[in-house]
């Protein structure tokens, strides 16, 4: 159902891969209330020519950008906002890749030049994309710049080695830089930490099945699904949530709060 939420809004929309992906959902939600965009994604996801559905559904332009890259970026922002027809009033970061998750590289045995490339791709870009939002004062006062993250930043699971270091840094820049943001143009910055999601990043992770099961158990409303994250995605856009700034924002049916769950230790008993 459309509620016009995001009418007359204008937006960039990073990491729709395919049609798991999270931001691939959002696009398709943000079009639903009314909102125009570019899309985005690195030049390599770009070969293998799904965004391109995307883009047609969406009546929306892709703009090739690695997000690693500042003149990529730069030429995203002043492009996309050629196209728009004006400054930007939405910003979804959907972005994540650890070369050490994809080459099973376990957290004792890390590569380290890997690891700068973990956080490179999945925090600092985060902080590039604001730093040349702000640059090019290509930002809406009101807008609001969003990013997803995963409660490893918080607590341990041993899989995901690298990227809850990425996490937890994507999570300090949404706070530093929503201060500096909120300031300038009163533009907000949030994380949203969301549910494991059955997409190509999230199925990377090992062991990420039986987490998937684990997570849902434990969480009273279950795993939180790519399709309800992307209607929060769309609250956060809207002028509805207007105050709410340098949060990191829990999407997850109830998860982070849980100790232990019935169903948990039910599973656990019949196996011992
Ligand atoms: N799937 C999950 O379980 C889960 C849970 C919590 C948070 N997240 C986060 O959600 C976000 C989106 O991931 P997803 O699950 O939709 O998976 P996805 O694989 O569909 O999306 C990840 C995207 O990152 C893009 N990307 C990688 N390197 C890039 C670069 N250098 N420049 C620009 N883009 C680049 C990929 O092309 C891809 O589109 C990520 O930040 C991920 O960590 C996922």
């Amino acid at each position: 159902m459309s509620y016009n939420l995001l009418k007359g809004k204008k937006g960039i929309i990073f990491g729709a891969l395919d049609e798991k992906s999270i931001a691939w959902k959002v696009a398709m939600r943000a079009k639903e209330e009314g909102a125009e965009f570019v899309l985005t994604n690195a030049p390599l996801a770009m070969r293998m020519g799904e965004i391109n559905k995307l883009a047609e559904a969406c009546n929306a332009q892709v703009i090739p950008a690695d997000a690693t890259s500042v003149e990529d970026l730069e030429n995203l922002f002043s492009k996309a906002q050629e196209i728009l027809g004006g400054k930007i009033d939405f910003v979804l970061h959907s972005i994540g890749m650890s070369p050490n998750i994809r080459k099973g590289k376990t957290y004792g045995d890390l590569n380290y030049d890997w690891f700068q490339k973990t956080l490179d791709i999945s925090a600092l870009s985060f902080h590039k994309v604001m730093h040349v939002a702000e640059k090019q004062d290509a930002m809406n006062e009101w807008g609001s710049i969003l990013a997803l993250s995963y409660i490893a930043a918080q607590r341990v699971f041993p899989d995901y080695t690298d990227m809850s270091q990425a996490k937890a840094v994507l999570e300090s820049i949404a706070r530093n830089y929503g201060y500096r943001f909120g300031k300038l143009k009163k533009v907000r910055v949030n994380t949203i930490s969301q549910s494991p999601t059955k997409t190509t990043a999230g199925t990377g992770v090992g062991g990420f099945d039986a987490f998937y099961d684990y997570a849902d158990k434990m969480s009273p409303l279950g795993n939180a699904s790519a399709e309800t994250c992307a209607d929060y995605c769309i609250t956060l856009f809207s002028d509805l949530t207007k105050m709410v700034t340098m949060q990191n924002l829990m999407h997850d049916g109830g998860f982070s709060t849980m100790g232990v769950s019935e169903d948990v230790v039910e599973m656990i008993s019949k196996q011992s």
